[in-house]
């Protein structure tokens, strides 16, 4: 099987960990190489960034410079992590991406799509990924997912999912926008139901693509 780069997407609380996670077990137990990555995070350095953006209490960061350190840590991880692995013939499965700059601080945040793409050809060195998922899910039952877990593990990665409603809706329609501009790489997949039930259809949308490519 050809190197294969795979992101999931979504709403805070949308479950896209849980399917990034269950893919790439997938994969393994059918013999295939795969690197799991995660953004922000994804490497030493990122995990550290990861802290900066994450943490409640930097209440201050303004937008433009949390755009920047979404892409710092991506851009280390593009270059430390993905490039490599693709080079080795891998498939990447990563938890988040571009996409999320683009629906979190190009819309939600209001900075626009054409900046994010800006930074975006700097920090990602033209990679995009082959094939996105995006797990779709309503606004409120995501939010109230990702606060739940928030109030569990002591809220230190809480400072996004803190935000408005509003904020989340506008990164919900910023997704559904994506999958209209590009329906061939963004594929919504409708995130209610089971783990089992949603990871069948992600199973089903990248079996196709695979399909589609070996012919
Ligand atoms: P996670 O909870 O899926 O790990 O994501 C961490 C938070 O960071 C989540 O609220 C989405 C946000 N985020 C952005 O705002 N922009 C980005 O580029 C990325 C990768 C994540």
């Amino acid at each position: 099987m050809p190197a294969l780069f795979i992101t999931f997407e979504g709403p805070d609380g949308s479950g896209k960990s849980t399917q990034a996670r269950l893919l790439a077990e997938r994969f393994r137990r059918e013999g295939h190489p795969v690197l799991e990555t995660v953004e922000p995070g994804g490497t030493p350095i990122g995990q550290q960034i990861r802290r900066i953006l994450l943490d409640p209490a930097n209440q201050e960061l303004r937008a433009v410079p949390e755009l920047l350190l979404m892409f710092a840590a991506r851009a280390q991880n593009v270059e430390q992590s993905i490039l490599p692995a693709l080079a080795e013939g891998k498939i990447v499965v990563s938890d988040r991406f571009t996409d999320s700059s683009i629906a979190y601080q190009g819309a939600a945040r209001g900075l626009g799509w054409d900046t994010v793409l800006q930074v975006d050809r700097i920090a990602c060195q033209g990679l995009v990924p082959d094939l996105t998922l995006c797990i779709d899910i309503d606004t409120e039952t995501g939010l109230s997912r990702a606060r739940s877990r928030n109030r569990d593990s002591g809220s230190h990665e809480a400072r996004i999912d803190q935000q408005a409603v509003e904020f989340h809706h506008k990164v919900r329609d910023a997704y559904h926008e994506l999958a209209r501009s590009e329906p061939g790489r963004v594929r919504l997949i409708d995130g209610s139901g089971s783990e089992e039930e949603i990871a069948a259809k992600v199973w089903d949308v990248v079996r196709i693509e695979l399909e589609s490519r070996h012919n």
